[in-house]
């Protein structure tokens, strides 16, 4: 699986990251990370990076592509990883896509971390990071026994230099302006899943991998409520307002065909609903024309996908517009 971890700095993407990619079996690369251990090292990398990170800046996308292209090359990552930290920006973001392509690969799945902004500040105002194991702690959240010292290891712990309250609000505004576009890019490619990060760790972990599991695989029986909850749930972008993409729509059209065949909806309805469909710009919108209708399984389906694979795509309007 090729996972992609995106929200403001302290939503928790490290955190979660550990639990997860150990969980799935997969490498954790964090580009935060690397470029720490570099400083640290004193390397040319690390000198590169240094300034741009007590700022709470991007490192330039020239150096950042390189080092994550190499990253990815390694055996490890062969069969899949967690990304943490990276794509940062839409250029990024298109690059990863050409990178894979280029493999024959592509993403599964990017795991949108949704909190907001005071929270953000509370919790990398008492951060403290493991400098052996890298293990992330929270001097009130989630604290070690001993002030100084990781529990896991026993190494010292540290406060990361951008960590600073002047530092963090300068980077959450460069989150807002260069990363929160990619909610939108991800979300038109059909791949996001947001899910609230507020609460106790392990419960957002179980969140995560329960979403996960549903928008990977969809395991569950159809037909339950909890099922169509869930899915919904899982769906649900962070901006409410954030227009729904075409693969959005094809994948509430496949589902209304499915109601129309088991007898769910009769034919007008049905009518009433593509139409809708097609007139929807958000995915609450879209939300509604299933909410009275039993979930249904995609990946059940015989002829089901979430892809623009699917066979009616060329017949709907939107799906004639973009080709
Ligand atoms: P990076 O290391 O990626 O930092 P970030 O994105 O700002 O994210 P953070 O690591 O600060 O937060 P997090 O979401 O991982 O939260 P955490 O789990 O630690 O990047 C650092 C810098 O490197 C960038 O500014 C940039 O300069 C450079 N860089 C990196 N990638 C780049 C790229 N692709 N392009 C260009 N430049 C790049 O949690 C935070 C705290 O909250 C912890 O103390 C934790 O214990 C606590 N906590 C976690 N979950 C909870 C919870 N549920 N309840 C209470 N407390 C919690």
């Amino acid at each position: 699986m090729r996972l992609v971890l995106v929200g403001p700095p302290g939503a928790g993407k490290g955190t979660q990251a550990q639990f997860i990619a150990s969980h799935l079996s997969i490498p954790k690369i964090s580009t935060g990370d690397i470029f720490r251990s570099n400083v640290s090292q004193g390397t040319a990398l690390g000198r590169r990076a240094q300034a741009f990170m007590e700022r709470g800046d991007l490192v330039p996308d020239e150096v950042t592509i390189a080092m994550v292209t190499d990253r990815l090359q390694e055996d490890d990552a062969q069969s899949g990883y967690l990304l943490d930290g990276f794509p940062r920006n839409v250029p990024q973001a298109e690059t990863l896509k050409k990178l894979l392509s280029a493999w024959d690969a592509r993403l599964d799945v990017v795991l949108e971390l949704v909190v907001d902004d005071d929270e953000v500040v509370r919790r990398l105002s008492g951060r403290r990071t493991c400098r052996r194991c890298g293990r992330i702690w929270h001097v009130l959240f989630d604290p070690p026994a001993h002030r100084e010292i990781c529990d896991d290891c026993g190494g010292e712990l540290f406060q990361r230099d951008d960590d600073r309250e002047e530092t963090i609000r300068h980077r959450i505004e460069v989150y807002q302006e260069q990363t929160a576009p990619l909610v939108a890019f991800y979300a038109d490619e059909g791949i996001l899943l947001g899910i609230d990060a507020t609460g106790p760790v392990e419960e957002i972990t179980e969140r995560a991998l329960s979403a996960l599991r549903r928008f990977i695989r969809l395991p569950r029986a159809a037909g339950t409520v909890e099922a169509a909850v869930a899915e919904r749930e899982m769906r649900m972008p962070s901006d409410p307002k954030l227009r729904c993409s075409d693969a959005d729509r094809e994948r509430t059209v496949a589902l209304l065909r499915e109601h129309l065949a088991a007898g769910r909806l009769t034919a007008e309805e049905f009518n009433e609903r593509l139409e809708a469909a097609f007139a929807a710009r958000t995915q609450g919108q879209l939300d509604e024309l299933l909410a009275d209708l039993p979930a249904i399984d995609l990946y059940e389906l015989p002829d089901a996908t979430v892809r623009r694979s699917w066979p009616g795509y060329g017949q709907l309007p939107w799906g004639r517009r973009s080709g």
